[in-house]
């Protein structure tokens, strides 16, 4: 699939980032889907279980379209953050442009506000043995 084909180099390139040992382990697409979010449509706080990278690609994001909330890692944990540090970073959703994060990140989609659907392509990454 040419969506597959186009993400794999740069989910090899964020995984090498990350320092990951993938020696006998190749990063495979499992999944992906469409999200068309009219306005007030949202997708709560969630993680991808199963998964060692997700992320989502932006088709259509029209004025009013609502970023990606990224959780602070700490929060589940009730870990306490220097003060003044946001509880969420926000990422623009931009046409043509991906967000790719490891896959144990919580992220929510807050209530959109464009007039116009914002539509996405969303996926995740496994790792698979290089025997089978
Ligand atoms: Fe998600």
């Amino acid at each position: 699939m040419a969506f597959e084909k186009a993400l794999q180099k740069e989910a090899e390139s964020f995984a090498k980032k990350l320092h990951w040992n993938l020696k006998g382990l190749s990063l495979r697409m499992t999944d992906c889907w469409a999200n068309v979010m009219p306005k007030g449509t949202y997708h709560t706080l969630h993680l991808h279980p199963h998964s060692v990278l997700s992320g989502v690609f932006y088709l259509t994001t029209p004025p009013g379209s609502v970023p990606l909330k990224l959780e602070d890692p700490r929060m589940p944990f009730f870990m306490n953050a220097p003060q003044g540090k946001p509880m969420y970073v926000e990422v623009p959703a931009r046409a043509g442009q991906f967000v790719m994060f490891e896959s144990w990140l919580r992220h929510e989609v807050p209530p959109n506000q464009s007039q116009k659907p914002r539509v996405s392509i969303s996926f995740n990454y496994t790792l698979e043995s290089n025997d089978e």
